[in-house]
């Protein structure tokens, strides 16, 4: 049952690192296609004083749970179903949204949900954060991000490397105002916003 993802394990100290920089002091923190668990599992007991809420599709649940279970972190809620193409949501608040390698995965539609529900659920100066790869008008889109939009298209159409100024658009049509978009390992990026 419990799922394993390589890059996870590669990614997530940097990921880490970041999220203990810019998530508040207390409150909960909704994931967003939390894939096998792992990020959660891990997350979790690093992160004591914030309750984790992992989500996910349904059929991812079962890693999600398995990984829960080793970790045995008192903070870690179980996965709620929240697909970013369906309505309504499960929940109805989270202090901070954390969404990892997601958005290219989705189709737009989706990542317009998530940006419309960021104004929802979070009060104010509360936090999104996504990880990925992005691709912006000011620069090529480096070799590598260019193979995987490729693969990512070839799997599904809908889905592909965001622009980062539509995807900040969107931010800023749902009331979000850009905080943070820092370099990461493999020439993916960390970018967060907060509710005004
Ligand atoms: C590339 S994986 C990333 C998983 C994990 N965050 C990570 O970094 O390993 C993309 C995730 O998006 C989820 N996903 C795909 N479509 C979704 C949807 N409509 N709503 C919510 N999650 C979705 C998948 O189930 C998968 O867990």
């Amino acid at each position: 049952m419990k799922q394993m993802s390589a890059s996870c394990e590669r990614n997530r100290d940097p990921i880490l690192a970041v999220l203990r920089e810019v998530l508040p002091n207390s409150g909960l923190v909704l994931e967003i296609g939390s894939g096998t668990g792992q990020h959660a599992a891990y997350f979790a007991p690093r992160l004591p004083h914030l309750l984790w809420q992992p989500s996910d599709l349904a059929g991812n649940h079962d890693s999600i749970r398995a990984w829960a279970a080793e970790a045995m972190a008192p903070n870690l809620r179980a996965p709620l179903v929240l697909d970013l193409l369906a309505e309504p949501w499960p929940i109805a608040h989270a202090d901070a949204m954390v969404c990892i390698n997601t958005v290219h995965i989705v189709a737009w539609a989706g990542v317009e949900n998530l940006f419309a529900a960021a104004q929802r659920l979070l009060p104010p100066g509360g936090l999104l954060y996504v990880y990925g790869a992005y691709r912006y008008a000011t620069r090529p889109l480096e070799p590598s991000n260019e193979e995987f939009d490729r693969w990512l298209k070839g799997r599904d159409p809908l889905s592909g490397v965001r622009d980062f100024e539509a995807v900040n658009r969107l931010a800023e049509q749902n009331g979000l105002k850009l905080a943070g978009d820092r370099a990461m390992p493999g020439n993916n990026r960390s970018i967060w916003w907060q509710k005004a």
